[in-house]
Protein backbone atom coordinates (compact mmCIF):
# COMPACT_ATOMS: atom_id res chain seq x y z
CA UNK A 1 0.00 0.00 0.00
CA UNK A 2 1.35 2.64 -1.09
CA UNK A 3 -0.99 5.46 -1.03
CA UNK A 4 -2.34 7.92 2.18
CA UNK A 5 -5.47 9.20 2.95
CA UNK A 6 -8.67 9.40 1.25
CA UNK A 7 -9.65 12.72 -0.37
CA UNK A 8 -6.15 14.49 0.40
CA UNK A 9 -3.95 11.46 -0.67
CA UNK A 10 -0.34 10.77 -1.45
CA UNK A 11 0.77 8.46 -3.32
CA UNK A 12 4.77 7.82 -3.02
CA UNK A 13 6.95 5.41 -5.10
CA UNK A 14 11.22 4.83 -5.23
CA UNK A 15 13.76 3.56 -3.73
CA UNK A 16 17.18 4.38 -1.42
CA UNK A 17 19.41 3.48 -4.38
CA UNK A 18 16.54 3.83 -7.46
CA UNK A 19 16.66 6.87 -9.92
CA UNK A 20 14.50 8.66 -8.20
CA UNK A 21 11.74 8.97 -5.63
CA UNK A 22 8.08 10.92 -5.94
CA UNK A 23 4.62 11.39 -5.45
CA UNK A 24 1.38 12.16 -6.89
CA UNK A 25 -1.05 14.55 -4.86
CA UNK A 26 -4.18 14.02 -5.86
CA UNK A 27 -7.28 15.71 -4.37
CA UNK A 28 -5.65 19.03 -3.70
CA UNK A 29 -8.73 21.49 -4.70
CA UNK A 30 -7.89 24.44 -7.52
CA UNK A 31 -6.94 27.49 -6.48
CA UNK A 32 -4.20 26.97 -4.26
CA UNK A 33 -1.25 29.69 -4.24
CA UNK A 34 1.07 27.71 -4.48
CA UNK A 35 5.14 28.52 -3.20
CA UNK A 36 7.63 25.72 -4.30
CA UNK A 37 10.13 27.80 -2.49
CA UNK A 38 8.64 27.09 0.78
CA UNK A 39 7.73 23.37 -0.44
CA UNK A 40 11.86 23.12 -0.83
CA UNK A 41 12.41 24.59 2.65
CA UNK A 42 10.56 22.03 4.16
CA UNK A 43 11.84 19.22 1.90
CA UNK A 44 15.57 21.11 3.29
CA UNK A 45 15.03 20.91 6.63
CA UNK A 46 14.86 16.85 6.72
CA UNK A 47 18.55 16.46 4.60
CA UNK A 48 20.91 14.83 5.69
CA UNK A 49 24.72 15.94 5.50
CA UNK A 50 24.18 18.86 7.09
CA UNK A 51 25.58 18.13 10.88
CA UNK A 52 27.38 15.46 12.72
CA UNK A 53 23.95 14.56 14.71
CA UNK A 54 22.52 13.28 11.00
CA UNK A 55 23.36 11.24 8.18
CA UNK A 56 25.95 12.06 5.96
CA UNK A 57 24.53 11.32 2.59
CA UNK A 58 24.18 14.81 1.56
CA UNK A 59 21.21 14.37 -1.41
CA UNK A 60 20.85 18.09 -3.00
CA UNK A 61 17.29 16.54 -2.27
CA UNK A 62 15.99 19.18 -5.41
CA UNK A 63 12.15 18.58 -6.32
CA UNK A 64 10.89 18.60 -9.46
CA UNK A 65 7.53 19.59 -10.17
CA UNK A 66 5.48 17.89 -13.46
CA UNK A 67 1.67 18.47 -12.99
CA UNK A 68 -1.20 20.11 -11.16
CA UNK A 69 0.43 23.69 -11.04
CA UNK A 70 -0.42 26.64 -13.51
CA UNK A 71 0.72 30.30 -13.22
CA UNK A 72 1.10 29.44 -9.46
CA UNK A 73 -2.02 28.03 -8.17
CA UNK A 74 -3.23 24.57 -8.10
CA UNK A 75 -5.75 23.22 -11.07
CA UNK A 76 -7.04 20.64 -9.20
CA UNK A 77 -5.69 18.02 -10.89
CA UNK A 78 -2.99 15.61 -9.69
CA UNK A 79 0.62 17.41 -8.61
CA UNK A 80 2.75 14.80 -9.59
CA UNK A 81 6.71 15.49 -8.26
CA UNK A 82 9.95 13.69 -8.20
CA UNK A 83 13.06 14.00 -6.27
CA UNK A 84 16.36 12.58 -8.02
CA UNK A 85 18.63 10.30 -6.25
CA UNK A 86 21.90 11.16 -6.74
CA UNK A 87 24.40 10.18 -4.03
CA UNK A 88 23.83 6.82 -3.12
CA UNK A 89 26.83 4.73 -2.37
CA UNK A 90 25.66 1.00 -3.16
CA UNK A 91 28.85 -0.43 -2.61
CA UNK A 92 28.78 0.17 0.86
CA UNK A 93 26.18 -2.41 0.76
CA UNK A 94 27.75 -5.38 -1.55
CA UNK A 95 28.46 -7.24 1.75
CA UNK A 96 24.52 -7.03 2.55
CA UNK A 97 23.74 -9.17 -0.43
CA UNK A 98 23.02 -12.20 1.25
CA UNK A 99 22.29 -11.17 5.35
CA UNK A 100 19.36 -9.88 7.05
CA UNK A 101 20.36 -6.32 9.28
CA UNK A 102 19.51 -6.63 12.96
CA UNK A 103 16.35 -3.92 13.59
CA UNK A 104 15.80 -3.58 10.28
CA UNK A 105 12.99 -4.45 7.04
CA UNK A 106 15.34 -6.58 5.68
CA UNK A 107 13.41 -9.95 7.22
CA UNK A 108 10.35 -9.03 7.13
CA UNK A 109 10.40 -8.08 3.52
CA UNK A 110 12.66 -11.14 2.13
CA UNK A 111 10.06 -13.54 3.81
CA UNK A 112 6.65 -11.46 1.96
CA UNK A 113 8.89 -10.21 -1.29
CA UNK A 114 11.32 -13.37 -1.53
CA UNK A 115 13.46 -9.84 -2.98
CA UNK A 116 16.45 -8.78 -1.54
CA UNK A 117 17.18 -5.29 -2.45
CA UNK A 118 20.02 -5.07 -0.44
CA UNK A 119 20.90 -1.57 -1.40
CA UNK A 120 20.06 1.04 1.36
CA UNK A 121 17.08 -0.84 2.71
CA UNK A 122 15.42 0.18 -0.82
CA UNK A 123 11.41 1.06 -0.65
CA UNK A 124 12.06 0.28 3.66
CA UNK A 125 14.63 3.24 3.59
CA UNK A 126 13.36 6.00 5.15
CA UNK A 127 14.85 7.97 1.86
CA UNK A 128 11.04 7.75 1.12
CA UNK A 129 10.35 9.80 4.11
CA UNK A 130 11.70 13.35 1.83
CA UNK A 131 8.34 12.45 -0.07
CA UNK A 132 6.13 12.31 2.58
CA UNK A 133 7.63 15.93 3.33
CA UNK A 134 7.09 17.17 0.10
CA UNK A 135 3.44 15.99 0.48
CA UNK A 136 3.01 17.46 3.84
CA UNK A 137 4.50 20.33 2.35
CA UNK A 138 1.77 20.39 -0.41
CA UNK A 139 -0.79 19.92 2.56
CA UNK A 140 0.97 23.07 4.65
CA UNK A 141 -0.26 25.07 1.58
CA UNK A 142 -3.78 24.28 1.94
CA UNK A 143 -4.05 24.40 5.49
CA UNK A 144 -2.29 27.73 5.83
CA UNK A 145 -5.00 29.07 4.05
CA UNK A 146 -7.93 27.86 7.21
CA UNK A 147 -4.88 29.22 9.61
CA UNK A 148 -4.09 25.58 10.82
CA UNK A 149 -0.32 25.47 11.04
CA UNK A 150 1.79 22.63 12.53
CA UNK A 151 5.41 22.25 14.41
CA UNK A 152 7.49 19.44 15.85
CA UNK A 153 10.52 19.17 18.20
CA UNK A 154 12.93 16.75 19.98
CA UNK A 155 11.66 16.34 23.74
CA UNK A 156 13.96 13.77 24.58
CA UNK A 157 17.54 11.90 23.39
CA UNK A 158 18.09 8.91 25.60
CA UNK A 159 18.22 9.73 29.15
CA UNK A 160 18.02 13.41 28.72
CA UNK A 161 14.37 15.16 28.75
CA UNK A 162 14.05 18.51 28.36
CA UNK A 163 13.45 20.63 31.66
CA UNK A 164 9.90 22.65 31.85
CA UNK A 165 7.78 23.89 28.50
CA UNK A 166 9.25 23.04 25.30
CA UNK A 167 11.15 26.47 23.82
CA UNK A 168 9.89 26.10 20.18
CA UNK A 169 12.29 29.46 19.58
CA UNK A 170 14.79 26.98 20.17
CA UNK A 171 13.33 24.37 17.93
CA UNK A 172 13.01 26.79 15.38
CA UNK A 173 17.15 27.53 15.36
CA UNK A 174 18.25 24.42 17.10
CA UNK A 175 20.77 21.79 13.90
CA UNK A 176 18.73 18.69 16.12
CA UNK A 177 15.41 20.60 16.78
CA UNK A 178 15.60 20.48 20.57
CA UNK A 179 12.51 21.80 22.60
CA UNK A 180 15.36 22.45 25.55
CA UNK A 181 18.78 21.02 26.74
CA UNK A 182 20.11 21.61 22.96
CA UNK A 183 23.81 20.69 24.17
CA UNK A 184 23.03 17.90 26.59
CA UNK A 185 21.15 15.88 23.79
CA UNK A 186 23.79 16.66 21.32
CA UNK A 187 26.48 15.11 23.84
CA UNK A 188 23.87 12.31 24.43
CA UNK A 189 23.99 11.48 20.30
CA UNK A 190 27.85 12.21 19.94
CA UNK A 191 28.58 9.85 22.87
CA UNK A 192 26.38 6.97 21.27
CA UNK A 193 28.16 8.20 17.73
CA UNK A 194 31.52 7.81 19.05
CA UNK A 195 30.68 4.44 21.03
CA UNK A 196 29.97 3.15 17.35
CA UNK A 197 26.65 3.05 18.43
CA UNK A 198 22.94 4.70 18.33
CA UNK A 199 20.08 6.61 20.34
CA UNK A 200 16.27 6.60 20.83
CA UNK A 201 14.16 9.80 21.04
CA UNK A 202 10.56 11.35 21.42
CA UNK A 203 9.09 14.06 19.36
CA UNK A 204 6.51 16.66 20.03
CA UNK A 205 4.02 17.97 17.65
CA UNK A 206 1.37 20.35 18.04
CA UNK A 207 -1.05 21.41 15.77
CA UNK A 208 -2.76 24.75 16.20
CA UNK A 209 -5.78 26.69 15.00
CA UNK A 210 -7.26 23.25 14.00
CA UNK A 211 -11.12 24.27 14.02
CA UNK A 212 -13.64 21.77 15.77
CA UNK A 213 -15.45 19.13 13.92
CA UNK A 214 -12.32 17.22 12.36
CA UNK A 215 -12.42 13.38 12.30
CA UNK A 216 -15.05 10.69 11.00
CA UNK A 217 -16.02 8.38 13.80
CA UNK A 218 -15.99 5.55 13.84
CA UNK A 219 -13.39 4.38 12.14
CA UNK A 220 -11.98 7.61 10.55
CA UNK A 221 -11.38 8.90 14.40
CA UNK A 222 -8.67 11.55 14.21
CA UNK A 223 -6.89 10.34 16.65
CA UNK A 224 -6.42 6.90 15.10
CA UNK A 225 -5.58 8.21 12.23
CA UNK A 226 -3.23 10.75 13.55
CA UNK A 227 -1.71 7.83 15.42
CA UNK A 228 -1.59 5.68 12.47
CA UNK A 229 0.23 8.02 10.55
CA UNK A 230 3.08 8.65 13.23
CA UNK A 231 3.25 5.07 13.97
CA UNK A 232 3.84 4.72 10.06
CA UNK A 233 7.16 6.20 10.09
CA UNK A 234 9.80 4.52 9.92
CA UNK A 235 11.28 3.58 13.54
CA UNK A 236 8.36 5.28 15.34
CA UNK A 237 6.92 2.62 17.99
CA UNK A 238 4.77 4.40 20.40
CA UNK A 239 2.17 7.32 19.87
CA UNK A 240 0.55 9.56 22.87
CA UNK A 241 -1.92 12.18 22.26
CA UNK A 242 -2.82 14.42 25.26
CA UNK A 243 -1.52 13.08 28.35
CA UNK A 244 -0.99 9.44 26.78
CA UNK A 245 0.29 6.91 28.92
CA UNK A 246 -0.29 9.32 31.56
CA UNK A 247 -3.73 9.56 31.60
CA UNK A 248 -3.83 5.47 32.76
CA UNK A 249 -2.22 6.60 36.08
CA UNK A 250 -4.90 9.85 36.50
CA UNK A 251 -8.82 9.97 38.01
CA UNK A 252 -11.18 11.39 36.18
CA UNK A 253 -11.16 14.08 38.40
CA UNK A 254 -7.62 14.86 36.76
CA UNK A 255 -8.31 14.25 33.49
CA UNK A 256 -10.95 15.56 32.57
CA UNK A 257 -11.03 18.96 30.91
CA UNK A 258 -13.90 21.16 32.15
CA UNK A 259 -15.74 24.21 30.07
CA UNK A 260 -16.04 27.85 31.60
CA UNK A 261 -17.27 30.81 29.95
CA UNK A 262 -14.48 30.48 27.31
CA UNK A 263 -14.21 27.26 26.47
CA UNK A 264 -12.29 24.45 27.47
CA UNK A 265 -9.89 25.12 30.88
CA UNK A 266 -7.43 22.39 30.29
CA UNK A 267 -6.06 20.01 27.69
CA UNK A 268 -5.78 16.63 28.95
CA UNK A 269 -7.18 15.19 25.49
CA UNK A 270 -4.64 16.55 23.16
CA UNK A 271 -7.34 18.48 21.53
CA UNK A 272 -9.33 15.48 20.72
CA UNK A 273 -12.33 14.04 22.10
CA UNK A 274 -14.64 10.68 20.41
CA UNK A 275 -12.29 10.87 17.86
CA UNK A 276 -12.99 14.30 16.85
CA UNK A 277 -11.45 17.76 17.08
CA UNK A 278 -12.10 20.31 19.75
CA UNK A 279 -10.91 23.28 18.88
CA UNK A 280 -7.74 23.04 21.28
CA UNK A 281 -4.19 22.63 20.12
CA UNK A 282 -3.56 18.96 18.99
CA UNK A 283 -0.51 17.45 21.47
CA UNK A 284 1.02 14.57 19.74
CA UNK A 285 4.32 12.91 20.79
CA UNK A 286 6.31 9.87 18.82
CA UNK A 287 9.00 7.55 20.42
CA UNK A 288 11.57 6.47 17.97
CA UNK A 289 13.81 4.03 18.53
CA UNK A 290 17.43 4.31 17.92
CA UNK A 291 18.96 4.07 14.67
CA UNK A 292 19.05 0.36 13.52
CA UNK A 293 22.30 0.84 11.59
CA UNK A 294 24.93 0.89 14.14
CA UNK A 295 29.39 0.18 13.34
CA UNK A 296 29.43 -2.91 16.19
CA UNK A 297 30.11 -6.71 15.43
CA UNK A 298 26.25 -8.26 15.19
CA UNK A 299 24.58 -11.64 15.11
CA UNK A 300 22.22 -12.30 12.04
CA UNK A 301 21.20 -15.47 9.59
CA UNK A 302 22.18 -15.21 6.12
CA UNK A 303 19.56 -16.47 3.00
CA UNK A 304 21.16 -19.97 3.24
CA UNK A 305 19.86 -19.89 6.94
CA UNK A 306 23.67 -19.97 8.43
CA UNK A 307 24.66 -17.81 11.29
CA UNK A 308 26.74 -15.14 10.48
CA UNK A 309 28.52 -11.98 12.01
CA UNK A 310 28.87 -8.66 10.01
CA UNK A 311 30.20 -5.12 10.83
CA UNK A 312 28.01 -2.14 9.35
CA UNK A 313 29.28 0.03 7.26
CA UNK A 314 27.55 3.55 5.26
CA UNK A 315 26.17 6.35 6.58
CA UNK A 316 23.99 6.88 9.29
CA UNK A 317 21.98 8.68 11.34
CA UNK A 318 23.08 8.37 15.04
CA UNK A 319 19.74 9.18 16.12
CA UNK A 320 16.66 9.10 14.10
CA UNK A 321 14.09 10.81 16.35
CA UNK A 322 15.98 14.05 15.33
CA UNK A 323 15.28 14.14 11.10
CA UNK A 324 11.61 12.19 12.13
CA UNK A 325 10.50 14.97 13.98
CA UNK A 326 10.01 16.45 10.34
CA UNK A 327 8.73 14.14 9.21
CA UNK A 328 5.90 13.90 11.96
CA UNK A 329 5.02 17.26 10.61
CA UNK A 330 4.05 16.18 7.18
CA UNK A 331 2.27 13.35 8.40
CA UNK A 332 0.22 15.36 10.64
CA UNK A 333 -0.24 17.93 8.06
CA UNK A 334 -1.03 15.51 5.56
CA UNK A 335 -4.23 13.33 8.23
CA UNK A 336 -5.48 17.20 8.89
CA UNK A 337 -5.49 18.13 4.94
CA UNK A 338 -7.46 14.93 4.46
CA UNK A 339 -9.93 15.47 7.37
CA UNK A 340 -10.19 19.11 6.20
CA UNK A 341 -11.53 17.85 2.74
CA UNK A 342 -13.76 15.07 3.98
CA UNK A 343 -15.24 17.21 6.64
CA UNK A 344 -16.76 19.40 4.04
CA UNK A 345 -19.73 17.17 3.77
CA UNK A 346 -20.32 16.25 6.90
CA UNK A 347 -23.40 19.04 7.10
CA UNK A 348 -26.22 19.60 5.09
CA UNK A 349 -25.18 23.39 5.18
CA UNK A 350 -22.28 23.47 4.18
CA UNK A 351 -22.70 21.01 1.57
CA UNK A 352 -25.63 23.93 0.56
CA UNK A 353 -23.35 26.57 0.94
CA UNK A 354 -21.23 24.57 -1.82
CA UNK A 355 -24.18 24.12 -4.42
C1 LIG B 1 14.15 10.42 9.03
C2 LIG B 1 14.62 9.01 9.28
C3 LIG B 1 15.94 8.69 9.03
C4 LIG B 1 16.42 7.40 9.23
N1 LIG B 1 17.73 7.14 8.98
C5 LIG B 1 18.21 5.90 9.22
C6 LIG B 1 19.59 5.62 9.02
O1 LIG B 1 20.39 6.49 8.65
N2 LIG B 1 20.02 4.36 9.27
C7 LIG B 1 19.18 3.37 9.72
O2 LIG B 1 19.62 2.26 9.94
N3 LIG B 1 17.87 3.61 9.92
C8 LIG B 1 17.36 4.84 9.68
N4 LIG B 1 16.02 5.09 9.89
C9 LIG B 1 15.18 4.01 10.43
C10 LIG B 1 14.88 2.87 9.48
O3 LIG B 1 14.37 3.35 8.25
C11 LIG B 1 13.87 1.90 10.13
O4 LIG B 1 14.18 1.67 11.45
C12 LIG B 1 13.87 0.58 9.40
O5 LIG B 1 13.37 0.75 8.09
C13 LIG B 1 13.02 -0.49 10.10
O6 LIG B 1 11.72 -0.08 10.27
P1 LIG B 1 11.03 -0.09 11.70
O7 LIG B 1 12.04 0.45 12.64
O8 LIG B 1 9.85 0.81 11.54
O9 LIG B 1 10.66 -1.51 11.99
C14 LIG B 1 15.53 6.38 9.70
C15 LIG B 1 14.19 6.71 9.97
C16 LIG B 1 13.73 8.01 9.76
C17 LIG B 1 12.30 8.35 10.07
Amino acid sequence: MNSFGNKFRLTTFGESHGVAIGGVIDGMPSGVKIDLELVQSEINRRRGGQSVYATPRAEADRIEVFSGIFEGFSTGTPIGFAIYNENQKSKDYESLRDIFRAGHADWGYYQKYAVRDHRGGGRASARETAVRVAGGAFARLLLDSFGVSVKSGVLSVGSVDISGEPDWDLAARSEIFALGAEEAMKAEIMNARNAHDSVGASVLTIAQGVMAGLGEPLYGRLDAALASALMGINGVKAVEIGEGVRASRLRGSENNDNMGENGFLSNHSGGILGGISSGEPIVLKSHFKPTPSIFKPQMTLDKTGAVREYELRGRHDPCIGVRGSVVATAMVRLVLADMLLLNASSKLESLQKLY
